[in-house]
C-alpha cells in the first residue's frame, strides 16, 4: 500500500534497522519512531537484545522484531549500575549485531530493497561503529532532552572547570553556558569511582554520535531550539528534533500497537478514574528506574493522605530498594480508604489523558514530562537523579509548567503536601495550569503538518534516501 509520502506501490521498501536500549523509557520512543518511519514508506526491523524484549504485539504493524544474544548475567540486567550494563551490552552485542546486519545486507540485495540505515540509541556506540564499518549509514537517537545531550557533550569541560564531580560545596553554583542548570542538576554522583565510570560511558556515547550520520532528538524546537542549535554547531552533523515522538507517531498506526509495557497494566484504574470528579485526582509515578527507601515511601503515603485529595499512585515492583512489593500500615490504609488507589503499573498515557486527572507528581523522566505536557497536566516535580534533575529545573523555572519538591532533601510528607497545596490551591497553580495549556497547544502545532517536528521528520526521511557513510 502506498504511504503518506506516496512511497510504495511498485518496488520494495528500503529497510531501516532500529536498536533501542533495553529500558522501558528508551524502548517506548524508539517504537514510536519505528511507527513514524514505517508510515513514511520504510521497512522496519527492530533489533533487541534478549534482555527485556518487548512484546511483539507492541510493534507497529508491518515492523519485525529480531533478538540478538547479549550474554548478560541476570544480576547485571536487574541492577541499577547503568554504566556496567551499557558497556556489557555493547561488548556482547556488537558481533551478533554485525553478523545480523551483514546478513540483512545480503538478503536485501537479493530481494531488491536495500538497507537504508541503522538508527541506534545513543548508548549503542559499538553497533553504531559496526554499521559504519559495513558501509551502512548510522544515526543515533537521544531519548532524553537536547539540554541533557549538551551536558554529555560538555562533560569533559565541566570536569576541567571543576563543576564535576559534584561536591557538597558547589551544589548551588550556576553552570556557565548551561543556564538555568546549577551544579546539583548535572548529576548526583559524588562517589568518585562511579563518576569515573559514568564519564567514561559518556565519552564513548559522544564519540559514537560525533561519527554518526545524524542525531535524532525526541524534543521540539519551541522548547529547546537554542540547545538543538548548539548541538548542531558542536557536532557538525545533521540534527533532527522530531519530538515528541508519542504525539508525532501517527494515531492510526499507534492505535494498532499494544503499549510496550514490561509490566502488566492495571486498566481497572481507568474505571476508577471514571468515578472521580473532573480535575480532582493527583497521579503519582516515579517512572521505571527510580528506587527510594522504605521510609521515603511512607513519607509520600502520609503526604498524600494529608492532602485530603483523591490520588492514583504507581508503586511498581522495586520502587522500594530491593523489594518486589510493599505493605503499608493499617492506619494509613484506613486514612486513604476510598480516596487513594495504589497500583503496580498504569496505562500512563491514558491516565494522563483522563479528565479526572488534576496534576502529576513525577520524577521528571523525559517521557513522563513530554506525556504530561502534551495532555496539559501540570507537574509536581520530584527528580531523583540523572537527567531528571535538569529536566525539573526547566519544567519549573523556564517553561513554568510545574512546581518542585526541594531536591536536596529526601521525600518528606510536609514537602509533598506543601507542593500539592501550591499547585492545586494557590494562585501559582492557576498560572502553571494556563502555561501548560499553552504548551500543549504549541506542542501539538509542532507535530502537525508543516510544524517544526513534522518538517524535521521530512528532512530525516529525505536524508535516509541520500545519506552515505
Ligand atoms: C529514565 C530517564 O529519567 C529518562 O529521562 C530517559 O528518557 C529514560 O530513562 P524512566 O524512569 O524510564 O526514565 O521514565 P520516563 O522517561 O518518564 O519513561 C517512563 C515510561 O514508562 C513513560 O513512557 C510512561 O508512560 C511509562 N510508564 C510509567 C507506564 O506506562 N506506566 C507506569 O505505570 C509508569
Amino acid at each position: 500500500a502506498s504511504d503518506r509520502n506516496g512511497h510504495g506501490g511498485g518496488g520494495r521498501r528500503r529497510r531501516v534497522l532500529l536498536l533501542p536500549l533495553p529500558y522501558h523509557g528508551h524502548i517506548n520512543p524508539m517504537l514510536r519512531l519505528a511507527a513514524a518511519l514505517h508510515d513514511r514508506g520504510l521497512a522496519v526491523t527492530v533489533v533487541h537484545p534478549e534482555t527485556r524484549v518487548p512484546d511483539r504485539r507492541s510493534l507497529p504493524a508491518g515492523c519485525e522484531l529480531i533478538t540478538v544474544p547479549d550474554g548478560l548475567p541476570p544480576e547485571l540486567a536487574a541492577s541499577n549500575d547503568i554504566p556496567s550494563f551499557v558497556f556489557a551490552l555493547n561488548r556482547n552485542c556488537a558481533a551478533p549485531f554485525r553478523d545480523l546486519l551483514a546478513g540483512a545486507l545480503r538478503q536485501e540485495e537479493e530481494d531488491g530493497g536495500g538497507v537504508a540505515c541503522v538508527v541506534a540509541d545513543v548508548d549503542w556506540f559499538a553497533p553504531l561503529a559496526a554499521a559504519r564499518e559495513l558501509g551502512v549509514p548510522a544515526l543515533a537517537l537521544m531519548t532524553s532532552s537536547a539540554a541533557r545531550f549538551r551536558v554529555y557533550l560538555a562533560y569533559p569541560r565541566l570536569c576541567e572547570k571543576g563543576y564535576l564531580p559534584v561536591q557538597a560545596s558547589n551544589l548551588d553554583t550556576p553552570v556557565d553556558e548551561h543556564s538555568p542548570l546549577l551544579v546539583r542538576d548535572l548529576h548526583v554522583m559524588m562517589d568518585t569511582s562511579r563518576h569515573v565510570a559514568y564519564a567514561n560511558l559518556l565519552a564513548h556515547i559522544v564519540a559514537g554520535v560525533r561519527q554518526s550520520s545524524g542525531l535524532i532528538l525526541n524534543t521540539f524546537n519551541a522548547i529547546e531550539r537554542a540547545d538543538v542549535e548548539q548541538i548542531r554547531c558542536d557536532t557538525a552533523i545533521p540534527v533532527f528534533p522530531i519530538g515528541p515522538l508519542h504525539v508525532l507517531s501517527p494515531p492510526a498506526t499507534a492505535a494498532t500497537m499494544q503499549k510496550s509495557s514490561l509490566l502488566l497494566e492495571d486498566r481497572s484504574c481507568l474505571e476508577w478514574l471514571n468515578t472521580q470528579l473532573p480535575g480532582s485526582v493527583l497521579f503519582v509515578s516515579f517512572g521505571t528506574l527510580v528506587s527510594i527507601d522504605a521510609d521515603e515511601l511512607l513519607e509520600v503515603a502520609w503526604g498524600l493522605a494529608a492532602s485530603n485529595r483523591p490520588f492514583l499512585w504507581v508503586v511498581r515492583p522495586r520502587l522500594v530498594r530491593g523489594r518486589d512489593s510493599v505493605e503499608l500500615p493499617d492506619e494509613l490504609l484506613e486514612e486513604i480508604r476510598g480516596r487513594g488507589r495504589i497500583i503496580r503499573w498504569a496505562p500512563q498515557e491514558e491516565v494522563l489523558s483522563h479528565p479526572a486527572i488534576a496534576a502529576f507528581l513525577t520524577h521528571c523522566g523525559w517521557n513522563s514530562t513530554l506525556e504530561s505536557m502534551s495532555r496539559a497536566v501540570p507537574m509536581i516535580c520530584k527528580p531523583c537523579g540523572g537527567d531528571q534533575l535538569g529536566t525539573a529545573r526547566y519544567v519549573c523555572d523556564v517553561w513554568k509548567v510545574g512546581v518542585r519538591v526541594e531536591i536536596e532533601d529526601k521525600l518528606t510528607r510536609q514537602g509533598i503536601n506543601t507542593m500539592i497545596e501550591r499547585l492545586m490551591d494557590g494562585k501559582e497553580g492557576g498560572v502553571v495550569r494556563d502555561r501548560i495549556r499553552e504548551m500543549a497547544d504549541v506542542m501539538s502545532k509542532c507535530t502537525m503538518k508543516g510544524g517544526s517536528s513534522d518538517l524535521a521528520l521530512q528532512d530525516l526521511r529525505a536524508d535516509v534516501e541520500q545519506i552515505r557513510c
